[in-house]
C-alpha cells in the first residue's frame, strides 16, 4: 500500500493516477475524504486527515503501508511525526517532496526543506528527497491578469529557471515507491539522494509570457513588477513572509545564476520532461482561451 499525503495536489493527483495506472493500491490523505474519492480513480481509499486535530496524525492510514509519499503542503509540521510512526508500523521507503530551493544557503525555503531532509535522511527508513525547480502551475497565478487585460506582472522577467511539469515530478516518485527504493541499486539517482527535477530548457518569464500567448493565439504583454511590490503583493493574497521571501530569492539568485537543465526526469523515466508549451497548450482555457484539452497521460 502506498499512503500519499497532499493526494488532491498538483503533484499528489498526477502521481496517485500513476500509481493506480500499474495496478498499485492507494491511500490518499485529504481535509476532505469525500471530495477527495471523488475526484481520485475508484480505486483509491481516501481518509480524512486532520480529525484528530492540529499535530496529530491518523495512525490508521499507515496500516499495512510500505511507502509513504511526504508532502509538506499537507504534512506541514507534523513531517517529523509522520516519519517516526511510519517507521513504528513498517513502512521502509519514504518520498520527499523538497525544493531547488534548498540549492541555496540563503533561500528561507531551501532552509526549511532541507530541514525536512534531514529529518527524512535520519529517519530510519529508505529514502529519496525530489528537489524540483518552479512548477510549471505556477503560472497560473497570472492567469486572472492575462484575462482581465492581456498582461504579466512580474519581477525579475530576464531570470532564466527550469519549470518543471508536476506530472514529471510525480513520473520520477512514481517510479521510487513503485521499483523501492532498495531496488533501484547503487547507481541509482534516487535513493538516498536529492536529485534537482527541472523541465527540458531554461526559460525567464518573459519566454513563458511569449509561450503563453502563441498557446492562445494573442499576444500576452509582460509588465516588470518592482521586486518589493511583488512580494507585498504575495504577501497582501495570504502567502506567507517567509514563502513569497523564498520565490522572490530564487528568481533573485536566477537573474545572476541561470538555473541548470538537470537530466533527473529523462534518466528516471526514459523519456524527456515535457515542455511548458505543452502545458500552457493543455491549460489555455484558465488564461481566457480555447483549451486544446488535457494532453494525452504519458507514462
Ligand atoms: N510551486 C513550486 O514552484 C514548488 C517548487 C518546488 C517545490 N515546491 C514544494 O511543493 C510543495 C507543494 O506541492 P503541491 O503544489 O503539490 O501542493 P498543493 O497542490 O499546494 O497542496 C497539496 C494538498 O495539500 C492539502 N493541504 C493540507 N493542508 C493544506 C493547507 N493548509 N493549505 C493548502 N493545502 C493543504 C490539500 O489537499 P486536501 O484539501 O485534499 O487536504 C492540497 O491538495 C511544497 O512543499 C512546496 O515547497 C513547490
Amino acid at each position: 500500500m502506498h499512503l500519499i499525503t497532499g493526494a488532491t495536489g498538483n503533484v499528489g493527483r498526477p502521481l496517485v493516477e500513476l500509481l493506480v495506472a500499474a495496478g498499485a493500491p492507494v491511500r490518499a490523505l485529504s481535509r476532505d475524504p469525500e471530495k477527495a474519492a471523488a475526484a481520485l480513480p475508484a480505486s483509491v481509499e481516501a481518509v480524512r486527515d486532520g480529525a484528530e486535530g492540529p499535530g496529530t496524525f491518523p495512525l490508521e492510514a499507515l496500516e499495512g503501508v510500505r511507502t509513504v509519499f511526504v508532502n509538506h503542503a499537507a504534512v506541514g509540521d507534523r513531517t517529523e511525526a509522520l516519519l517516526r510512526q511510519a517507521a513504528e508500523h513498517g513502512v521502509r521507503d519514504v518520498v520527499l517532496l523538497s525544493t531547488a530551493a534548498a540549492l541555496d544557503e540563503a533561500n528561507p525555503v531551501g532552509a526549511h526543506h532541507r530541514e525536512l531532509e534531514r529529518l527524512v535522511r535520519e529517519s530510519g527508513l529508505r529514502w529519496t528527497a525530489l528537489r524540483p525547480g518552479v512548477f510549471h502551475s505556477n503560472a497560473l497565478a497570472w492567469a486572472e491578469g492575462v484575462r482581465t487585460d492581456g498582461t504579466v506582472r512580474a519581477p525579475y522577467g530576464a531570470a532564466r529557471v527550469t519549470p518543471v511539469d508536476e506530472r514529471d515530478i510525480a513520473a520520477v516518485a512514481a517510479r521510487a515507491l513503485l521499483d523501492g527504493l532498495d531496488g533501484l541499486g547503487e547507481g541509482s539517482a534516487l535513493a538516498g539522494r536529492t536529485p534537482v527535477l527541472s523541465g527540458p530548457e531554461q526559460l525567464s518569464t518573459e519566454d513563458q509570457v511569449r509561450i503563453l500567448g502563441e498557446a492562445l493565439g494573442r499576444p500576452v504583454r509582460f509588465e516588470e513588477l518592482d521586486p518589493g511590490a511583488w512580494r507585498a503583493g504575495l504577501v497582501a493574497a495570504g502567502v506567507p513572509e517567509w514563502v513569497a521571501d523564498g520565490l522572490a530569492g530564487h528568481y533573485a539568485r536566477a537573474a545572476a545564476h541561470p538555473v541548470e537543465v538537470s537530466p533527473v526526469v529523462e534518466e528516471v523515466t526514459g523519456r524527456p520532461p515535457r515542455p511548458f508549451a505543452e502545458w500552457a497548450a493543455a491549460h489555455a482555457a484558465a488564461f481566457g482561451g480555447a483549451s486544446a484539452g488535457e494532453a494525452p497521460a504519458r507514462r
